[in-house]
């Protein structure tokens, strides 16, 4: 099954500081998230987000279930969970998982690093902060990886909140012949 990715990042690839996000709060950027990680094609259907550990203890998600998303938590070690979220032991059990329309990846950077180089992932959804955060976890820079603009998504935003301007965009392998 393929997967796909659903990171924002700064200028400087940090996606996070301190256990959380280092930006002001961007309602546009979550509705965006939301948006991307619940809707399904098929009716009653329902789609799985795939978090490292501490992404699941971080401050944003706090150990609190996404609603209508199977939230499935990568560890090596044992973690009691609340109804609505699995543990899974690596990320290929998380990307074996049936009864799920699509798999998300949704950080953090420790996830990042075994998903950025798989080759069943599709796409990433990018929110490109434009700003300098010093943050303590980065990801690797996509553009060296590979990844392009996919010009054919009409989900593409501009917003402006805060005083950070950002960019959602979405991204695929580019296509070598
Ligand atoms: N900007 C964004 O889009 C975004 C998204 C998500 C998170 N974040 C931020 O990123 C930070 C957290 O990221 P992080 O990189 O420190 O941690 P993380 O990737 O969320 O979690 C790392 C933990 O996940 C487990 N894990 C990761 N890869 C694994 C694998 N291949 N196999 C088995 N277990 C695996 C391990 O858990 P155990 O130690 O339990 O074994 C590991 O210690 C926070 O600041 C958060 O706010 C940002």
């Amino acid at each position: 099954m393929t997967f796909d990715v659903v990171v924002a990042a700064d200028l400087d690839w940090g996606i996070g500081q301190d256990q959380g996000l280092p930006w002001p709060r961007l309602r546009g950027d979550l509705a965006h998230f939301r948006r991307v990680t619940s809707t399904t094609v098929r009716e009653g259907a329902r789609n799985a987000i795939v978090m490292g550990r501490k992404t699941w203890e971080s401050k944003e998600v706090a150990g609190k279930p996404l609603p209508r998303r199977l939230n499935v938590v990568v560890t090596r070690g044992a973690l009691t969970l609340p109804e609505g979220a699995i543990a899974v032991g690596s990320l290929d059990a998380a990307l074996a998982l049936t009864g799920v329309e699509t798999i998300f990846v949704v950080g953090g950077a420790g996830l990042f690093e075994s998903a950025l180089v798989d080759p069943r992932l599709r796409y990433i959804y990018l929110t490109r902060i434009e700003g300098r955060f010093g943050c303590d976890v980065v990801i690797p820079d996509l553009d060296t990886l590979g990844f392009v603009r996919d010009e054919k998504w009409e989900g593409e935003a501009i917003g402006d909140e805060n005083g950070v301007k950002y960019r959602i965009e979405r991204l695929r392998r580019s296509i070598v012949n």
